[in-house]
């Protein structure tokens, strides 16, 4: 029985949500690896629209146990809200696991998120302002708290002793802000201790005996691919992995328990928050999609950054995350269009690059070079098999196929839960 690794090709915000969603009455279990509450994955099911953050999108699926996985910073105040909106939908969470090795956002870190953005200034990320980088900074500097300190007042109060110790000299010192006091924080992460207890498991454990035990497994990534701390447009990148080597990290599972790896890929361009962006729109076609595609963040509400679809960034998608298979989504956004530029290479300085430019001042200065298709001018959104598409929109996506090196398996038609077309099944037939 399958492990399947789902992955964003872009920069967020591809329908990872979705297709997980898709997927859902399938799966056993939904594993979050990576990132935190700045993920937004929004979720339409029956014409219902469900925004999540922090939890997995599989804990809309009756059948399935979602894992916060070890990977994961919780910040917990937004996980009991969460859960209590979606219990107040009528949505059952009492399955969900975490892990007693994830890391807490604790509020210093919040705190130290902004104002480190705000003394960025113009050369500022433009995080989400969730503390998520300045959380996944104390895992690696050790200084971080666990999901398992809270279980140990003692041990707790020392974790946040040594923490504050250096951070409020950072934050009066440089930031000029009063500093934290370790009371309020210990006193403020007990407060969750005795709603929390039921959900700690050690998830890692549990995973390898589900998988032994045949079960299916998904493990969804928050970000995306060009976010990926490693593999991203670094610095504007999160403080994670969120490709599919962060999908066993993150989780405890190892590589070599993955079967599939499936990575979404929208049929244009989006980004949050600063970086280069090669193909990015700034003409009436970027607000065309801005506006047809409701391209403003589940997060932060902001106004998403266009551009027309990338395949350079999608072979390297393919590359990196060694995708079996791609889902993409939003096709019937280019409904409205008479014709729809790809790009298929770059040019800097002159030379034309057919790979991701692995200096980062090139990819900088990359500018497209565009192959630029026939629109089908005709609604989408009902079609329900591959054949029903209009040739041109079978074309696009076929032109697509051949460029990213593994097959389109899923191809979005609309929002909703229904509006897909399974060409493939990326669970060898489960
Ligand atoms: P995620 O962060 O990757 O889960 O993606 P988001 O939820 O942030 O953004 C994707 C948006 O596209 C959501 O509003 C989805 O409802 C919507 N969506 C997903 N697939 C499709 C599709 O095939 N067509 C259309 N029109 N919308 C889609
Ligand atoms: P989903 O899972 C799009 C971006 C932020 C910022 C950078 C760093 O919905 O695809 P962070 O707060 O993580 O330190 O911000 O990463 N970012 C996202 N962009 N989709 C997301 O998640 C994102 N999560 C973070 O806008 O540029
Ligand atoms: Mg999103």
């Amino acid at each position: 029985m399958p492990v399947i690794v789902l992955v964003g090709a872009q920069w967020g915000d591809e329908g990872k949500g979705k297709a997980t969603d898709l997927l859902g009455d399938r799966l056993d279990y939904v594993v979050k690896f990576n990132g935190g509450n700045n993920a937004g994955h929004t979720v339409v099911i029956d014409g219902e629209k469900y925004a999540l953050h922090l939890l997995p999108s599989g804990i809309l699926s009756p059948g399935v146990v979602p894992v916060i996985g070890n990977g994961v910073v919780v910040d917990l105040n937004v996980l009991f809200q969460e859960i209590d909106g979606l219990e107040a939908r009528g949505i059952d969470t009492s399955r969900l696991r975490i892990s007693a090795n994830a890391h807490v956002i604790a509020s210093y870190n919040r705190t130290l998120d902004k104002v480190t953005e705000r003394f960025l200034g113009s050369r500022r990320i433009g995080t989400t302002g969730r503390g998520i980088g300045p959380t996944y900074a104390d895992k690696m500097n050790r200084v971080g708290i666990r999901v398992q300190d809270l279980f140990d007042e003692s041990i707790l109060r020392q974790k946040v002793t040594a923490a504050l110790g250096f951070k409020n000299q950072v934050l009066s010192k440089i930031y000029n802000r009063t500093g934290a006091k370790v009371d309020d924080v210990v006193q403020e992460l007990l407060s969750y201790v005795e709603r929390l207890r039921p959900y700690v498991a050690d998830t890692a454990l549990e995973l390898s005996q589900a998988i032994d035990g045949g079960k299916v497994v998904l493990c969804e990534a928050g970000q995306a691919t060009l976010l990926d701390v490693d593999h991203g447009t670094y610095p504007f990148v999160t403080s994670s992995n969120a490709t599919s080597g962060g999908a066993c990290t993150g989780s405890g599972i190892p590589p070599t328990r993955i079967d599939r790896v499936v990575a979404v890929l929208k049929a244009f361009t989006t980004r949050v928050g600063e970086g280069p962006f090669p193909t990015e729109l700034h003409d009436k076609f970027g607000d065309y999609l801005r506006e047809v595609g409701h391209e403003y963040g589940t997060t932060t509400g902001r106004p998403r950054r266009i551009g027309w679809l990338d395949l350079v960034i999608g072979r390297y998608a393919q590359r990196i995350n060694g995708v079996t298979d791609f889902a993409m989504t939003k096709l019937d956004n280019y409904d409205g269009l008479d014709e729809i530029p790809v790009c298929v290479a770059y040019e800097v300085n002159g030379v034309r690059h057919d790979e991701m430019p692995v200096n980062q001042t090139d990819f900088h200065h990359a500018v497209p070079i565009f192959e630029t298709l026939p629109g089908w001018k005709q609604d989408i959104s009902g079609c329900r098999k591959f054949e029903d598409l209009p040739q041109e929109a079978q074309d696009f996506v076929e032109f697509v196929e051949a460029r990213i090196g593994a097959r389109i398996s899923i191809v979005g038609v609309g929002p909703g839960r229904e509006a897909v077309i399974e060409r493939h099944s990326v669970l060898g037939g489960v």
